[in-house]
């Protein structure tokens, strides 16, 4: 199989550095030339990777074509590219429908979306695909786990929940911070959130039959400081919180891809 890209970004290098840590890998890529330093690294460093001259030249040398170039360009690079009725279109892009994708890659039929995590890089994380699709789960399966989902809807909220990575380790920063401040050496602290975080991490799949309430109130011993401080943080409303940002992201992820293909100009049968 020969994966053909467009957009060689970030996410783009996690993905085909995770591809080419496996040993047993039979998958060519085929790469557009932006981003060139990033390219012509990945190409230098894999032999089975290549960078093309141009975006259509991608397209005609391969069936299956990831999109990995940022939403607000979109519009613009792809109805310059002839697609083809046999292309895959495998669709990294966050915040463009899978309808909105099929009007901008018509007239290839079979489009996916696919929301992968930079982690893949190292084999870890897991991707979202929409709709269930054999060959896409397989690919990113060599990466990590991959959650297949049946409807639009349940695709966008899982999506919300990749808004979190950030407050997730402003979390772990301010109790670094917190530490610091009363002594701890700099790589110590870390060292040791970072593995507690880590062993916290592993929790939900060694415990499966246990829910985050439950494991929540494993820790939270009844007067102990774990108690404490959930309670303080429930009281301070800070979960609510949580949820309601949670709530703005969907707001914005569902409005932004209505109010767009609802301006699509072109259909999947067009
Ligand atoms: N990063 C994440 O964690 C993440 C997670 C989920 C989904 N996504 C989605 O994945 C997509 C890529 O994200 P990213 O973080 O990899 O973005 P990125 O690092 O900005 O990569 C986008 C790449 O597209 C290239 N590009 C610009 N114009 C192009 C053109 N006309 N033809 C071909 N390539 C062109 C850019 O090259 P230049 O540098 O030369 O401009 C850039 O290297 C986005 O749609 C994003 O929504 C990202």
């Amino acid at each position: 199989m020969e994966l053909g890209v467009i957009g060689t970004g970030a996410l783009t290098a996690a993905i085909i550095t995770g591809l080419k840590s496996i040993t047993d890998n039979s998958i060519s890529v085929l790469l557009s030339p932006r981003n060139q330093d990033i390219a012509a690294g990945l190409a230098s460093r894999h032999p089975d990777v290549r960078v093309a001259s141009d975006n259509q030249t991608v397209l005609d040398s391969c069936d299956t074509i990831m999109l990995a170039i940022r939403p607000q360009i979109a519009h613009q690079v792809l109805p310059e590219l002839r697609f083809r009725h046999r292309h895959h279109v495998v669709s990294l892009i966050a915040t463009l429908s899978r309808e909105e994708i099929a009007g901008l890659t018509a007239p290839a039929v079979s489009v996916t979306k696919a929301l992968p995590m930079p982690m893949l890089a190292h084999r870890l994380g897991a991707t979202i695909v929409y709709p269930p699709d054999a060959g896409v789960a397989k690919l990113f399966g060599r990466l990590g786990k991959v959650i297949e989902v049946e409807n639009s809807s349940e695709f966008d909220a899982l999506s919300v929940a990749t808004a979190t990575y950030g407050s997730y380790f402003k979390y772990l920063e301010t109790i670094h911070r917190w530490l610091k401040e009363h002594g701890v050496r700099d790589g110590k602290a870390r060292d040791y959130i970072a593995s507690l975080f880590k062993a916290l991490g592993n929790a939900p799949e060694m415990l499966p039959e246990k829910d985050f309430m439950h494991l929540a109130q494993d820790y939270a011993t009844r007067g102990g400081i774990n108690e404490q401080v959930l309670r303080e943080l429930t009281a301070l409303k800070v979960f609510d919180a949580v949820t309601e940002r949670l709530d703005g992201v969907h707001r914005r992820i569902t409005c932004d891809t209505h109010s767009r293909s609802n301006q699509v100009p072109r259909t999947e049968t067009e």
